[in-house]
């Protein structure tokens, strides 16, 4: 094994006003996977990660909700670091970029990038609503596109015809924030002149820190010539002010990748280690940052320019993946495939995505489909039938006939010996983040340790005196190597590698311990490990995601930044007369019945008297309370809503609550009230 090497890795900072969804996953988990596995292999790698919380739809989401940007991002970074947790994923720290440390970080950069003659002002002429009084960003202004005339695109690009052009060039353009036309206003902004690096950054693209295509990709934008890059904002603005120049605002983009330093510097405080030294021009620390193809330019072109020109080391490597689609398209909320981490999370185990993921894993950028019947029959076939298998034909016979002891010696240790050889093949695989021929080549391992079995049978003869040995020998096999294959698979599923490290009640798994087998060792009673997932529960899932979506803020938010409102802070809805009041038919209802829903964790099937009929709801309230305390309980319903048919059943109405999630209440009428009586 080569000699320890220090590591720090991150992936791309989510913005803090939007879910993760599982189309974020696949880069959260991919480099988990990565940093778990460098960790095996006896490395010190750290992970770090952070909320991007500055910008103008921050400050903007903020304000629609009546709230403040600082608890905006504190909500998602909660929500956020919930949901990651959920999945296993292992960051060392995870931080934001509204920090102490960002601050100082982005202050530095910028006045080594001014004093070394890198930063130029320049006036520029911008889109600028007068209504809401603020510079609008391309994506807040819509109009027709002006070379194909496609209504409603956005300032920058057109949707319908892939034009990209400036927002003054849009048809009859509007802010999406008043809807009134923009006039144009100028002023002054600081830009980072990126040319001055066009030499460093060629010969950076051609030292093997890229992948081909990006590296290609690289060769386009040095071929179109590399521009000035607009580093400032004015206020009213989100973010951290710039040090000379009050009212002007670091852009998002300058103080984003600058999270990943301020977050190693946050975590080296607490751990006592060297931040400094990290960063260093000529480190032997590797830093590697794992991000999507669409923030190629960032990472590959500012970033390594900003480094360098501060002073700073420039990455090892920017490893960029593909997008997800689900069954074959674009996740999309009215296909009902747009599914948030927690929805998936409510229904799944983490581990399953996270296996069929490294089962896709290439090192290169193509886009990943998650076929969600491939992905039944993927987990089913290979973690349950073929793993799993392993330990469960094997585990009963060494606990009941040899009190779960295991042989003193390898029936067939030269079997043994070719499992731990291919460590260096599944090794080289993980390294080089090809995840998926990581994973054949562990499945063939299983397949070869399931033929083995089966050609021995020890089922057949265990109850046959004078065999006991053999069936020993052979089963004491199995189990070791199950246990090599649950140790390359521990980077996927750590859980299930832990489950097995208690169940073979040995020493924690890492490439150089299974060089060892178990031997004369005493096993607990096997527990099943994984179980298979089954279609129904998808489709629960799929519902789930269908009755998660919510309207989408201002609109400027794209899908994967608009989403959930924090606890008590949605807008109070567009006013309404009486006669809107009055077409509602409210009444109290006696719930004279309430039971669990099969296949579906949030519904709760609610049977209601109204006094002169029945009826029946559907209502999601299952996180809140259990069937018998609902029963004989007065509530108010919504009794004239159009029925809604159900996958379980159709719905025949509305029980008013308040809240979402797991925070429900249920509506009740004081004493008195009878079974439909109106509510006014
Ligand atoms: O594209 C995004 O979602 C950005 N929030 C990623 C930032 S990565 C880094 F530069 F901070
Ligand atoms: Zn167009």
């Amino acid at each position: 094994m080569s000699a320890k090497r220090r590591i720090l890795v991150t992936s791309a900072l989510p913005y803090a006003n939007g879910s993760i969804h599982i189309g974020h996953m696949v880069e959260y988990i991919q480099t988990d996977i990565w940093a778990r596995y460098q960790r095996l292999r006896g490395h010190d790698c750290r992970y770090f990660c952070a909320d991007d919380a500055h910008g103008t739809p921050i400050m903007l989401k903020a304000r629609e909700l009546g709230t403040t940007p600082e608890a905006l991002i504190e909500h998602y970074s909660a929500e956020h670091q919930r949901d990651f947790g959920g999945f296993l994923i292992g960051f060392d720290n995870y931080y934001s970029t509204h920090s102490t440390e960002n601050r100082e970080c982005a202050e530095l950069i910028y006045e080594r990038l001014r004093d070394n003659g890198h930063i130029v002002t320049r006036t520029i002429e911008q889109a600028y609503d007068e209504q809401a009084g603020l510079f609008l960003p391309d994506r807040f202004i819509k109009g027709r596109c002006p070379r194909c005339g496609a209504a409603d695109q956005y300032g920058d690009s057109c949707e319908a015809c892939g034009a990209t052009y400036s927002p003054n060039e849009l048809i009859d353009a509007v802010s999406v924030l008043s809807g009134e036309a923009p006039v144009t206003r100028s002023s002054e902004h600081l830009f980072f002149r990126l040319a001055d690096f066009g030499e460093l950054l060629r010969e950076w693209t051609r030292g093997g820190h890229l992948q081909r295509e990006i590296a290609n990709k690289l060769d386009e934008w040095f071929e179109a010539g590399l521009q000035d890059w607009d580093i400032s904002r004015d206020a009213p603005y989100w973010g951290f002010e710039i040090p000379d120049a009050p009212g002007k605002y670091f852009y998002v983009w300058l103080d984003a990748p600058i999270g990943y330093m301020a977050s190693h510097k946050n975590w080296c405080a607490h751990h006592g280690e060297d931040f400094a030294a990290a960063w260093e021009p000529d480190s032997d620390t590797e830093l590697y940052h794992f991000i999507g193809k669409d923030i190629a330019y960032f990472h590959t072109l500012f970033w390594p320019a900003m480094l360098h020109g501060a002073g700073f080391r420039m990455p090892d490597g920017v490893f960029c993946h593909g997008f997800l689609t689900v069954d074959g398209q674009k996740m999309s909320k009215s296909r009902g495939t747009f599914i948030r981490a927690r929805t998936y999370l409510d229904h799944l185990d983490p581990e399953y995505l996270r296996y069929y993921f490294a089962a896709k894993l290439g090192p290169g950028v193509d886009d990943l489909d998650l076929n969600l019947d491939d992905f039944i029959q993927r987990v089913n076939a290979d973690l349950v039938g073929k793993l799993v298998n392993i330990a469960s034909r094997c585990a009963g016979f060494i606990t009941k006939q040899f009190n779960g002891r295991l042989a003193a010696e390898l029936v067939e240790p030269e079997l043994y010996g070719d499992f731990v050889a291919a460590g260096e093949r599944v090794a080289a695989a993980y390294e080089g983040r090809d995840f998926a021929r990581a994973m054949r080549e562990i499945m063939d391992l299983a397949d070869r340790a399931n033929a083995w079995i089966a050609e021995r049978k020890p089922w057949e003869f265990a109850r046959e005196e004078g065999r006991e040995a053999e069936v020993q020998a052979v089963c004491s096999q199995g189990l070791n190597l199950f246990r090599v294959l649950i140790g390359y698979l521990k980077p996927v599923l750590p859980q299930t590698a832990a489950r097995a490290e208690a169940f073979l009640q040995c020493e924690p798994l890492d490439w150089q311990r299974l060089e060892q087998p178990l031997l004369d060792h005493e096993i607990a009673k096997f527990k099943p490990l994984l179980t298979r997932i089954e279609r129904s529960t998808i489709d629960a899932m799929l519902e789930s995601a269908r009755a998660d979506l919510q309207p989408t803020g201002s609109g400027a938010d794209d899908a994967a930044q608009a989403d959930a409102a924090p606890p008590g802070g949605e807008p109070i809805a567009d006013e309404i007369t009486i006669d809107d009041f009055t077409r509602v038919d409210l009444r109290v209802a006696r719930i004279t019945a309430a039971e669990a829903v099969k296949g579906a964790d949030k519904l709760l099937k609610l049977t209601l008297d109204l006094g002169s009929e029945t009826r029946t709801v559907f209502a999601g309230i299952r996180a809140a309370y259990r069937p018998e305390e609902l029963e004989g309980r007065l509530t108010v319903m919504v009794a004239n809503l159009a029925p809604r048919k159900m996958r379980f059943g159709t719905s025949e109405g509305m029980v008013l609550a308040a809240g979402d999630g797991d925070e429900i209440a249920i509506l009740s009428p004081d004493s008195g009230a009878q079974p439909g009586q109106r509510i006014r």
